[in-house]
């Protein structure tokens, strides 16, 4: 039996394992919620290479967010892989999973009224394009933190640059495995050039417009 889409439910509709499955609605919708938390609720979506940035973002644009008195939840590509994605690799099929999986919880985030950082690399445009469909185009917004390879190899924040180069980390972004470069991010922010204060700034500012007045 095909489950119902309304309100709360799945924007696609992905073909499910399980049969005999329903849809019951919640009495409460997203936008009560939003309403509630006075926010127009999205996913800030950060993607980049390995070390140009994300994970230091993610947390600074969460702690702004919440300092404003707004609720905020940071989603971090290592630590999510501690947990939730624990069973996934980097194989193009593993990470294809990890971006659905946490595309998945960013969606049930927002609809709980609340704004996603995601710091995921997400290499592929077409997961990225996956993650935009299950969020929501209106509440995605694909940042890219456009520091180059150069830039991010010399850093090296965890040495797996490295270690990749000495063939000890195999399907490496950048080195062994393939990054594609977003075509029309919403947001493109060179992280290479700018330092954290300048990168968060231009993140709150697209998303100041999501305040709802008290
Ligand atoms: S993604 O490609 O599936 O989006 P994700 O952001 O979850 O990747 O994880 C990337 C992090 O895992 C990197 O920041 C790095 O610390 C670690 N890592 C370990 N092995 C790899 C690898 N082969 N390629 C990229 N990152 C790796």
């Amino acid at each position: 039996m095909q489950s119902e889409r309304t309100g709360n439910a799945p924007a696609r509709n992905v073909q499910a394992v399980s049969s005999n499955i329903t849809w019951s609605e919640g009495k409460i919708t997203p936008d009560e919620r939003m309403q509630l938390l006075r926010q127009d609720a999205a996913t800030i979506w950060l993607t980049g290479l390995s070390g140009s940035g994300k994970t230091t973002l993610a947390f600074e644009v969460e702690k702004r967010l919440f300092m404003h008195g707004h609720v905020a939840y940071a989603l971090d590509g290592d630590n999510m892989r501690h947990g939730l994605n624990r069973d996934l690799g980097f194989s193009p099929r593993d990470r294809t999973e990890n971006i659905r999986r946490i595309a998945e919880v960013a969606r049930l985030f927002n609809n709980a009224g609340i704004f996603v950082v995601t710091a995921f690399i997400s290499p592929y445009r077409a997961d990225r394009a996956m993650a935009r469909d299950i969020i929501g185009a209106g509440r995605f917004i694909e940042t890219h933190l456009a520091a180059g390879m150069e830039i991010c190899e010399r850093r090296d924040p965890k040495g797996l640059y490295k270690k990749a180069r000495a063939g000890e980390i195999s399907d490496f972004t950048g080195v062994s495995a393939p990054y594609e470069t977003p075509e029309n991010p919403a947001l493109s922010i060179d992280t290479g050039r700018l330092g954290v204060e300048e990168s968060v700034s231009e993140i709150l500012r697209a998303v100041r417009p999501r305040f709802r007045g008290a």
